[in-house]
């Protein structure tokens, strides 16, 4: 009996040793140690032992069974170890691999200027307003006391889409789309697309600008004035003076356009300011009364001020571009220089 259990262990070692597979073990386990396998029939096979060699024979077959038990869970294991590793050879990703070359973009100069002209305006404490590109007559030109027919229309061509639609001509709408909304304080920069039937060196039919408005109690020509210059010495550099210049706007009263010295020949003339010493920047002027009346807001109580630039006009400037088309023409060999 016990060389039937000894033979029976070596049986299942050199089965075991030769399988390769995990579902070959399961088979083994079965042969071995399953309902029908050969130890349970060896267990089986004791009530034929003589009574006094029981226990120890049954001793015998337990080892054997614990035995055959522990070679089977280690091949097991072994194998599973195994197809474990062989799955993560197969399913490896390469981290060596060369970096794909995906070379950045960079922010277009006009994005550069209106993001660093929002920057200065909202540090000294303005929020940022917009409205739509597609506007109503009346917030482009009626409530901004430009009545139909008047002969200021013809200072902005414009783009109709109908009788009362039109394409913005300027970002001021936005000043009356918010000022029949709110009431004061109001303090907004308003950032936008605007459109106009235009096409040479200086102009383009989109073009951007940005409207500064401020309506609160008190509010005067000197605040308008220490406003604009201080935000030119932050926008060019702090040596830049601004000059003042009577102008002419429906909305404003009185109205000015603002000059800066020339930022490449500091005022002392040259080809981009064309030998003036000073190149303009933005039209302004302190709020039309007619116009906070037309919004709602009472003229006897509140004043306001309000500022219009161009964005491209401004990108020009700053970094010397000659031809406004430069701007739309997305060369990247200009573009990349802005990296
Ligand atoms: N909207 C004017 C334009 O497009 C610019 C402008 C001038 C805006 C004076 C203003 C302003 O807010 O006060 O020509």
């Amino acid at each position: 009996m016990k060389e039937k259990i000894q033979s029976l262990i070596n049986e299942a070692k050199a089965k075991v040793e030769a399988a390769k597979e995990l579902i070959e073990i399961n088979e083994l386990k079965v042969s071995f140690l399953g309902k029908a396998g050969a130890i349970t029939s060896l267990l089986k096979g004791m009530k034929d032992v003589p009574q006094e060699q029981r226990p120890e024979i049954g001793k015998y077959v337990n080892q054997a069974r614990d035995t055959i038990s522990d070679i089977i869970s280690n091949k097991m294991q072994e194998l599973e170890q195994k197809a474990l590793e062989n799955k993560m050879m197969k399913e490896k990703i390469d981290i060596t691999i060369d970096e794909v070359d995906a070379t950045r973009g960079s922010l277009h100069p006009c994005t550069l200027v209106i993001n660093e002209i929002v920057d200065i305006f909202t540090g000294l404490g303005f929020t940022v307003g917009n409205g739509p590109e597609i506007e109503l007559d009346k917030f482009n030109f009626q409530l901004l006391n430009i009545p139909k027919d008047h002969p200021s229309r013809d200072m902005q061509d414009t783009f109709y889409a109908g009788e009362d639609i039109l394409l913005r001509t300027q970002t001021s709408a936005v000043q009356a789309r918010t000022m029949i909304n709110t009431q004061p304080p109001i303090k907004i920069i308003c950032p936008g697309k605007v459109y106009r039937p235009d096409y040479d060196a200086t102009h383009s039919p989109m073009f951007q600008q940005i409207e500064g408005l401020v309506v609160d109690k008190h509010i005067t020509l000197c605040d308008l004035k220490g406003l604009l210059d201080l935000f030119a010495k932050k926008l060019f550099d702090s040596n830049t003076k601004t000059r003042f210049r009577p102008s002419f706007f429906p909305f404003t009263e009185p109205s000015v356009e603002v000059d800066v010295t020339c930022s490449v020949c500091h005022g002392k003339g040259c080809r981009i300011c064309k030998g003036t010493g000073w190149i303009e920047i933005l039209g302004a002027g302190v709020v039309n009364p007619k116009v906070l009346d037309s919004c709602g807001i009472d003229s006897t109580k509140y004043s306001g001020l309000a500022f219009g630039l161009g964005v491209e006009r401004i990108a020009m400037i700053k970094y010397g571009i000659p031809d406004i088309r430069i701007l739309f023409e997305n060369d990247s060999r200009f573009l990349k220089s802005f990296k």
